[in-house]
């Protein structure tokens, strides 16, 4: 893969600092021709959880390849007509998902027309107030479901998300009421541990929206959420999307039999497209170590420039992500290391899981200078960088297959973080 290219990651590594992330745009079009081929069956479509990754340059590889938006506050809408996403409802090309109006967003659903997906009753009151009526999607808890961790469930009792399976009867006459269609019935069930499971719960799913149908007169389209898993132990295992296409293609059937025309299913991968294109390329600073006493085992750190202001998920889910030694990776004399950033914050380590702090990975012995590759780092990497620290967002690469890098962000500095504090009298 170029984006993994030693001599590569070093030049850009002087040129632009480190940390950094590095897109590989050929990558990023081949997952986008997966998911095109796992929807290339009539009367179903693909959209793009763009909170996975929300940069321009994506969202427009999603608009060339015709992936519609699944965007989830007014700014990631504002973000997606930015670049090039249609507005309005015909098609609905880009829906909001919420459980909360917060900030300019009811204001940009009624600006622009974008098809609303209400997580909580009271939204519908909500977009009446603002003088809405029309068309509206309903995000619907089926009351099961699997996130790839527990704190990432979205469905069953613990879930905050959406609108109780049982009270979809009451939305729809509170909609009604209102003026407001229901178009759309939406669920997100999470990509769960294991793929058989998922295969499982969305066929469930389909079976639950098929009952509802009577409810919704006017329903368009039925939306099976996202959560097609990426292993990131394995970057190289294939998921079997061709069972899931069956399946897909199975849904569309059944809920046409059940509304007696045709209804359109969609699906919003975020994760799937994005994780594997993107690297988070660090430099180790030092490497130290602790000794074993009467509270534990002692341990060697390195020491690298990036931290959970840049990729959090290790430290808020204890996800797994691969890394590598840049121009090492044929091995050589290896040792167990915590890798570990720059934040004051004992929890800032790439090496752990959710139950264990430090987890020490086998890598070939590090000295400072080295640069490391933190893999798979594509969905919710950049995304859900922090400015925690005061320390500014690094920048964010764009690799062509031709060779040709661009800079799609600039590293932050003191000015963008100062930028939004005033002294303004309320
Ligand atoms: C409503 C909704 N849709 C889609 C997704 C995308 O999930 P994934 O990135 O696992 O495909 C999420 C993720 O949490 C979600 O909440």
């Amino acid at each position: 893969m170029k984006s993994h290219d030693p001599a590569l990651l070093q030049r850009l590594a002087e040129t632009v600092g480190t940390p950094f992330w590095i897109y590989d745009a050929g990558l990023l079009r081949e997952r986008i021709g997966e998911i095109r081929e796992l929807t290339d069956l009539p009367g179903v479509q693909a959209r793009f959880a763009m909170k996975a990754c929300p940069a321009t340059k994506v969202l427009r590889e999603m608009a060339g390849a015709g992936i519609w938006i699944d965007a989830v506050s007014g700014n990631e809408v504002l973000r997606a007509l930015h670049a090039g996403h249609a507005a309005g409802m015909e098609p609905p090309v880009i829906c909001f998902t919420a459980d909360v109006f917060r900030d300019n967003a009811l204001e940009v659903v009624l600006e622009h027309g974008v098809l609303p997906n209400i997580g909580s009753p009271g939204m519908i009151d909500e977009l009446a107030r603002a003088g809405y009526r029309g068309k509206v999607s309903l995000r619907i808890n089926p009351g099961f479901g699997h996130g790839h961790v527990n704190s990432c469930d979205t469905g069953g009792p613990s879930s905050k998300h959406g609108i109780w399976h049982e009270d979809a009867g009451e939305a729809a006459e509170r909609a009604a009421a209102a003026g407001m269609t229901v178009v759309m019935l939406h669920a997100h069930i999470g990509s769960g541990p294991q793929f058989e499971e998922l295969l499982e719960n969305l066929g469930r799913l389909a079976e639950l929206f098929a009952g509802m149908v009577p409810l919704f007169p006017g329903l368009e389209a039925v939306s099976l959420g996202g959560g097609i898993p990426h292993n990131y132990r394995d970057a190289g295992a294939k998921v079997p999307l061709g069972r899931l296409k069956e399946l897909f293609g199975q849904a569309q059937a059944r809920l046409s039999e059940a509304a007696g025309r045709e209804v359109r299913v969609e699906i919003e991968p975020g994760r799937y497209y994005v994780a594997p294109t993107c690297t988070l390329v660090t430099r180790v600073t030092d490497v130290k170590r602790t000794q074993t006493n009467e509270k534990g085992a002692g341990a060697v750190f390195a020491m690298v420039d990036a931290g959970f202001v840049d990729l959090v998920r290790p430290a808020m889910y204890g996800s797994w992500h691969g890394i590598s030694v840049v121009g090492r990776e044929g091995g050589g004399e290896t040792e167990a290391v915590v890798v570990a950033g720059p934040l004051c914050e004992s929890g800032d380590v790439f090496t752990r899981d959710d139950a264990e702090l430090i987890q020490p990975r086998e890598l070939p012995k590090l000295a400072a200078g080295d640069l490391l590759a933190i893999r798979d780092a594509g969905a919710y990497g950049y995304a859900m960088s922090s400015n925690y620290n005061s320390i500014g967002r690094a920048p964010q690469l764009w690799l062509e297959p031709d060779g040709s890098v661009t800079q799609i962000s600039r590293r932050e500095t003191v000015e963008d973080i100062l930028k939004a504090e005033t002294e303004e009298r309320i």
